[in-house]
């Protein structure tokens, strides 16, 4: 068979299997397998393929169709320009989380820190994207990666290797913030925040993806609310910290942190969709 009606004939699988960006996975699917570039790909469209090529594809093709996510399969996800490695270790970043680190440029760019290196915290890093992103683009400030997942934080190790950020991002297992020493001006985090409920409820992708890295408490909010309160702990004065949520959370999150006095002033950012979705804090 030709590649390219294997390329047809899998992108009509995927679409049976529900799969509507059938076209474009049904390629990716096939350049991860045979492990070529998107111009090989267009270059070799009349080749025939071998019986043990299509074996291979067809075990990705068949790991697709149980609804794996993509990027697990590919082993790859881009985030703000820089493609990552991810695996089921790790949550897949979203593009949500972009906007996040937006703002999080927006603060760096106008804050006078100019002689002093700035400190940040990306609070439970995941795949470390949100920590490389800010190391390629601040690379005089510390960085510090944590997360309760040792999983994850190999992961993230693969990322800051494969750009050049190791010795800038600090990786570390910790559970919150419980035994980190020291402050910081900027911290971003992107906690989990699915409730009991809506664990049960998920899309099937979603179900590959770490336990750790989705739930957040009973109701969904408990984790969050636990880090924004010791996280006023190590902030400096005129730091930020911005909490990525669901525009479901934000309601009980405020009320459960209103009377933290260490908050000085709290402001909400939409997502594309127009929902609030991020938590400034300032202190
Ligand atoms: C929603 S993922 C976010 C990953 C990454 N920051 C991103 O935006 O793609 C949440 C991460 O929080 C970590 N996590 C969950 N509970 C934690 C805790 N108590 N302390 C530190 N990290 C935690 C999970 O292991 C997971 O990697």
């Amino acid at each position: 068979m030709r590649l390219d009606q294997l390329t047809v004939k899998i992108s009509t699988q995927l679409l049976q299997a529900g799969i509507t960006e059938n076209d474009l996975e049904s390629q990716l699917l096939i350049r991860k397998a045979l492990n070529i570039s998107k111009e090989s790909y267009f270059a070799d469209l009349q080749t025939d393929i071998s019986q043990v090529e299509i074996k291979n594809i067809n075990r990705l093709v068949e790991r697709r169709i149980n609804r794996e996510p993509l990027p697990y399969i590919c082993n790859h996800r881009e985030f703000y320009g820089l493609d990552l490695y991810v695996d089921r270790r790790v949550l897949i970043p979203r593009q949500e989380t972009e906007i996040m680190v937006d703002k999080a440029i927006g603060f760096l760019k106008s804050t006078p820190y100019k002689n002093q290196k700035i400190k940040i915290l990306d609070l439970c890093t995941g795949s470390g994207a949100i920590a490389i992103t800010l190391a390629k683009l601040f690379p005089e400030s510390i960085i510090y990666a944590t997360d309760i997942s040792s999983d994850a934080l190999q992961v993230a190790k693969i990322n800051c290797f494969a750009h050049n950020v190791s010795r800038d991002v600090n990786l570390i297992c910790l559970d919150g913030l419980s035994g980190f020493v020291g402050e910081v001006d900027l911290i971003l985090a992107n906690p989990p925040y699915l409730s009991k409920k809506e664990i049960g409820e998920v899309q099937p992708e979603l179900l590959f993806e770490p336990d750790l890295a989705l739930y957040g408490g009973l109701e969904g909010w408990e984790k969050t609310v636990q880090l924004i309160n010791s996280v006023c702990e190590i902030l400096n004065g005129g730091g930020k910290a911005f909490f990525e949520t669901s525009p479901e959370r934000i309601d009980s999150i405020t009320s459960k942190i209103s009377n933290n006095k260490n908050i000085d002033t709290l402001e909400y950012h939409l997502d594309g969709l127009g929902n609030n979705r991020l938590i400034e804090i300032s202190v």
